[in-house]
């Protein structure tokens, strides 16, 4: 999507600008120039690996990451066998943090036969002290290392890389900058995240992403209008709009703008057939979103709600500034105003100090919202968030029961409200040719449920009516329907 721009025709024997997003033009075509001699010595191209680890945030991260490597001249490629492997990383529970670690020792038997092989890390992990020490004690063959808020300086660093010989090491406590018009390579053509926001100001008592993505910023709407502009220009269909609590979208800026108000615009953009977004915090859902949702032709039927826990006491220990009863009120709105909407949700078991009552209060609250799909997680602490000092961290076999528990019930709600479209046809859109049988074609209903059905791979990125022939469970088989859909 970037090649507006002539790289080989910036002058390198100036020294580089101080301004933004220049700057890193002038560090990529720098870039070249190292990965172009490189190239020629070794008589190949030079390879590059993005792998991702975690959020749609961190995803999208990643396309930036991709669109910089590209530009400075390395073919990406999806094997770690490469010449630079780059983790982009979470660390929202523990098990993220492990399975980095895990990796890094198989990078570094790549790396011994491979010996010009480097190795980068970036993204939440990194903006945490403990695991810098940890790195730079134990995985010494790690050659690059930023965080979440310098990631706009990704060229620059890089040439840090290659002019340096020695690991580089960048990490900062925060910024107010927000960099527009670096390169962007996008995984699906049709299909593109949009940052709208960055950081976090909620501290939920648990969560750790307040202290490594920093405080809320919104993007401007203006900029926001433009990127997905020209997208749609580019042949996206459907844009998924992104921050941590979208619901406060804009309350910070020069001047205030709703997210409701964004979405209205984003609506008028030609092209663009599908609207998503992501993540709304029960606590600011405005009514206005709900008949902005309601009114909409291009929004689509689906909304994350995250509960994290059914009991009004631990939500209470959690900061999440809702009760047990102002959620399922507010769910019942969002039901009663938009019947075909699918309502999805993350909970966690396991919180310091939950009991088998609070746990039941949270089974209550599936029960009582028939979530269509809910991501459940078991505890875990996180240092330097209020929670990991709280006492009553709770036995193992409470969580394992209450976590079984809860997943049934998940289980069982998910089913129920999948199979309620089964008979219908609906707009899905074609999204990938199925893995498992290359004569499918994986498609999404506006409602986030997965259909498989019969079609060419030509199809991909179009809407195409699907009839939904057998229920599996959380998925449909389905068939191209001629007869036009509902909606
Ligand atoms: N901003 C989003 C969530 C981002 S993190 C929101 O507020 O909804 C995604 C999910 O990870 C959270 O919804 C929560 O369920 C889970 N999570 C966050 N911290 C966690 C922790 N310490 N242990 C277990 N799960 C956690
Ligand atoms: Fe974490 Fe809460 Fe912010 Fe979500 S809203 S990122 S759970 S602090
Ligand atoms: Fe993980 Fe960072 Fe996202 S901690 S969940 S990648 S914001």
């Amino acid at each position: 999507m970037f090649h507006n721009i002539d790289f080989d025709s910036i002058d390198l024997t100036q020294a580089p600008p101080a301004k933004e997003p220049q700057r890193q033009y002038y560090f990529i075509a720098k870039c070249r120039q190292y990965i172009k001699a490189e190239s020629g010595r070794l008589g190949r191209s030079l390879t590059a690996n993005v792998t991702t680890f975690g959020c749609q945030m961190n995803a999208r991260d990643s396309e930036k990451l991709t669109g910089v490597l590209e530009c400075a001249g390395y073919s990406m490629t999806d094997s770690e066998e490469a010449d630079l492997v780059i983790y982009n990383t979470c660390t929202v529970r523990d098990n993220a943090n492990q399975r980095v670690y895990g990796r890094l020792g198989f990078l570094n038997s790549l790396k011994k036969k491979n010996p010009q092989m480097k190795i980068a890390l970036c993204g939440c992990m990194m903006q945490e002290e403990a695991v810098i020490e940890k790195i730079k004690k134990s995985y010494r063959f790690v050659d690059l290392i930023f965080g979440t808020h310098n990631i706009f300086r990704f060229a620059e660093l890089l040439c840090t890389m290659f002019e340096s010989g020695r690991p580089v090491i960048d990490i900062w406590q925060g910024t107010e900058q927000i960099v527009e018009d670096l390169p962007v390579e996008r995984k699906y053509p049709f299909k593109s995240g949009i940052n709208i926001m960055f950081g976090c100001n909620n501290f939920c008592s648990y969560c750790i992403v307040p202290y490594v993505r920093g405080r809320e910023r919104s993007r401007s709407p203006e900029d926001i209008l433009k990127e997905i502009k020209t997208l749609a220009a580019d042949g996206v269909v459907e844009v998924m709009l992104l921050g941590q609590n979208v619901n406060s979208y804009g309350k910070n800026l020069e001047n205030p703008v709703s997210f409701a108000d964004l979405l209205r615009e984003v609506e008028k953009i030609e092209g663009i057939e599908r609207i998503r977004f992501m993540t709304s915090h029960p606590k600011d859902l405005s009514d206005e979103l709900i008949q902005v949702m309601k009114q909409s032709k291009k929004i689509c039927r689906h909304l994350h709600l995250p509960l994290q826990s059914g009991s009004t006491r631990i939500l209470q220990a959690m900061n999440r500034r809702y009760t047990k009863e102002q959620y399922l009120a507010l769910a019942e709105k969002i039901r009663k105003e938009i019947p075909d909407i699918a309502i999805t949700t993350d909970i966690i078991v396991g919180f310091p100090g939950e009991t088998m009552e609070d746990i039941e209060e949270t089974i209550d609250v599936v029960n009582k919202v028939q979530y269509d799909n809910a991501f459940t997680f078991i505890y875990s602490k996180r240092t330097g968030t209020p929670a990991a000092s709280m006492p009553n961290q709770v036995p193992s076999d409470i969580v394992k029961e209450g976590f079984d528990r809860l997943l049934k019930t998940v289980q069982d709600t998910a089913k129920t409200r999948t199979a309620l479209l089964e008979g219908k046809t609906l707009p899905a859109l074609a999204e990938e040719i199925n893995a498992q049988d290359n004569t499918l074609i994986t498609g999404r209903l506006s409602n986030n449920t997965i259909v498989h059905f019969p079609g060419a791979p030509s199809l991909i990125g179009k809407i195409v009516n699907v009839r939904l022939k057998e229920c599996h469970g959380f998925y449909f088989l389905g068939e191209i329907a001629d007869s036009p859909a509902a909606k």
